[in-house]
Formats: structure tokens, sequence, C-alpha cells
């Protein structure tokens, strides 16, 4: 029978990590997948982490099954910080997720369950948004993300709004835009809330990466904005990148209604959907992080590992940036864009071209991890770009 299936292409973007772990070069550069990495090229452990991690070591006296749902304290503590301190907690219930892939997952399945058609979706984006839209069966709708002039493009997504249909689900990435850097500004992102309210479609806000664009405060600010203007919501968060948790998949999925009878059937459907898929998300991260939370000198040093991350991208970003012009390739715009990644407009032979000559690796798009210069690279990385596109 399994001889039957169809062959499946290797995921490009995992399949980089090998092909830049497998090449010998020691001067070789990975700016593949989204990982932070420090000056030096190391992703280390938070120290707040590895902190949680001695107490849970010391204290966690079972690991006796939890639930579907995982660790409420864990979903809870979050709430403050992603919805604001001043969110009327009554609108808001969540659960926690394998990573915001696993909370995407969520919410797109129980906005399957609960009606939804279509998912409307600005583009490029995140290329496991479309996968995950395509396995469970519903439509995409994509607009333009960015402007030829590398704004974000407000008119497209006015535009896919107007057009749509009940049914629909619009999905917003938060901050920190993956794969282009390029984010709505606090403006737009307040006429984003009318045109989304006055819509009637339902939000899904994706985000993965709080903290990492201007703090954990400023970064919500569209989510914020959105929420305040509709009745209902949908958001995906993730924990692997703002606590440096990864591959131990921490994420949440929340939901936000104007009626308690709506918020408990959507926890339902989603602790449902969880219990046929994973039964119960992995623990040891989610713990950590709830320990984290609930201890304010834990939290500062959380707080503090984040805006040195910040600091150190804000340094990439200006070095990149003082290149100016490479060949037809405008530098200046990577100084202000947020978060982990840009995308450099490259031909498929010119990011072969720096893999091959230079050990170079990025996503086929030409979207590179920022992080992934290191002090001792960047110069290295610019001159190779002015050789392939120079
Ligand atoms: N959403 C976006 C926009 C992402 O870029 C990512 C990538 O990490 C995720 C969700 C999923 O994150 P996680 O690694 O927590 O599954
Ligand atoms: C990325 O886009 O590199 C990250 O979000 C990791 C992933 O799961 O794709």
């Amino acid at each position: 029978m399994l001889e039957t299936l169809n062959a499946q292409p290797a995921d490009a973007l995992l399949a980089l990590i090998k092909l830049h772990n497998a090449d010998p070069r020691p001067t070789k550069i990975d700016l593949g997948v989204g990982v932070y990495r420090t000056g030096d090229g190391d992703t280390p452990v938070f120290g707040a982490i590895k902190a949680a991690e001695q107490i849970l070591l010391d204290t966690q006296n079972s690991k006796a099954y939890l639930g579907p749902e995982g660790d409420m304290g864990f979903v809870h503590a979050l709430i403050p910080y992603v919805f604001g301190s001043d969110f009327d907690r009554s609108r808001v219930e969540g659960m926690q997720a394998p990573g915001g892939t696993g909370a995407v997952r969520l919410a797109v399945e129980v906005a399957a369950r609960a009606g939804a058609k279509r998912i409307l979706m600005g583009t490029p984006s995140w290329p496991n948004h479309a996968q995950i839209v395509s396995a469970v069966g519903l439509e995409l709708k994509t607009f333009k993300h960015m402007t030829a002039e590398g704004t974000a493009d407000l008119e497209a997504l006015r535009a896919a709004l107007a057009d749509a249909a009940p049914g629909d689900v619009v999905l917003l990435h938060g901050c920190c835009h993956n794969p282009t850097g390029v984010d709505y500004t606090n403006a737009q992102w307040d006429e984003i809330a009318q045109m989304v309210a006055a819509s009637g479609v339902l939000p899904l806000i994706d985000l993965a990466y709080q903290g990492l664009g201007d703090g954990m405060e400023a970064d919500a600010y569209g989510l914020r904005k959105v929420l305040a203007a509709v009745p209902e919501a949908l958001v995906a968060y993730s924990c692997d990148k703002n606590f440096g948790l990864y591959r131990d998949r921490v994420g949440a999925f929340y939901a936000v209604t104007s009626d308690a009878d709506a918020l408990a059937k959507a926890m339902a459907n989603g602790a449902t959907i969880a219990r046929a898929s994973w039964s119960m998300p992995p623990d040891h991260g989610a713990a950590a992080v709830r320990l984290i939370l609930g201890d304010s000198a834990l939290t500062a040093q959380w707080i503090n590992e984040l805006t040195a991350m910040r600091a150190r991208m804000a340094e990439v970003r200006e070095r990149l940036a003082a290149a100016q012009q490479i060949g037809p390739i405008n530098m200046a715009p990577l100084g202000s864009q947020k978060g982990l990644f840009s995308m450099l407009p490259l031909s498929g032979e010119q990011i072969m071209a720096l893999r091959e000559r230079h050990g170079v690796y990025m996503a086929g798009s030409g979207r590179v991890n920022i992080a992934g210069l290191t002090t001792g690279n960047i110069e290295a990385f610019v001159a190779a770009l002015k050789d392939v596109a120079g």
C-alpha cells in the first residue's frame, strides 16, 4: 500500500540546516532557519531558562499527565504580556500548544469547525502557513504584503477585506513579519483594526516573535488594537524565539470572544483537536516559562536577555544598512525592518553562487536571518553580496 504514496519534496528550509552542517568550510555563514545567534554565532539557552530548569529539577516531583490544555499556569501567565495587563480576562481563554506551529494548527482547525471557508493572508508569508491551511482543507486567498517601495501594503489588505465573504478569516503577523521584516506601522494598525472590524472577518493573529522587534509591549500594539475593535479573534503564540526554547516546542492558542459560551466551545473544540493530534503538549519548556513569569527576579533576567538580543540585532541591521547600495540591492531598509528576517531581491542563480562560492546559506526566497551574521563575518557577507550582485 505504501508504495502508492506520492513522493514529497523535503522542506526546503529544514533541508538547508543539513546542507549547512555538511559544508566543511570554516568560513560558512548560516542565514537560513530562524534562530537567534549571538555575536559569536551561538544559540545559548537563556540564563533565566537555566535557572527555571534548575528549580524544576529540584522541585518537580511528578511528570504525570496534565491534560490536552497543558499547563494552564503557563497559559494564564502570558495573558498580561500578550493582551495587556488591563485586558478583560473574561473575554480570553487559551491552551498550551506544541510551539507556535501547534497553535496555528489549532486556530485554523477551530476556525474550520466554526464554519470558516477561506483564509486571507498577505504573501510572502511563513511557508508553513499555507501548508497548514491546505492540510486543514481551507481555501487560501492571498494578497500582497509589501509594496514595491518595501513598505507594508495597507491598500492590498484593504482590498482583500473589502472583498471578504462571511466565513473568511484574516491571518496577520503580529510583529517581526516572516519573511520580510516589514511590519505595519502603529498608524496602519489603527486603520487595520477599524477595517477588520467593519469587514466582519475573524482575525487570526500569529505572534511568534514578541520582544524581538521593539520590545514586549511595543510588539503587541497591533494585536491589542485589533482585539479592542472586534468581538472575536484567535491568537497563535510562540515562546520559542523570545525564550529561546525552539526544540522544546512552547506555544499557546488563545480565543477571544464577547460571549462566554462561545469561548468555552472554542476551548472544548481546541481540546478535542489536541487530543486527537498530540493528546497533550510537551510540558518542560512551558513549565520553565511559567516559573520565570511567576518570579520577578527571573522575569527581569529574561527581559534583560531579550533586550540584549534586540540590541545585537539592531547593531547587525545598522551595519547591513551602512552598505547602502549593492548593485541593484538597496540595503538601507534593512536598518528599520524588524525581527530576525529581511528579504534580499536575489535571483536563484545568485543565491546558489552565494552558497557555492562563499558558503553563505539562505532560503531560496532570498530571506536572510540577520542574526546568523556574527561580529566577525558581516564584512565577509557584504563582500560576498558585492561579488554576486554588485
Ligand atoms: N509563526 C510564524 C510566523 C513563524 O515564523 C514561526 C516559526 O518559527 C511559527 C509560527 C512557529 O513557531 P514554533 O517554532 O514555535 O512552532
Ligand atoms: C523560520 O521561518 O525559519 C522559523 O520560523 C522556523 C520554522 O519553523 O520554519
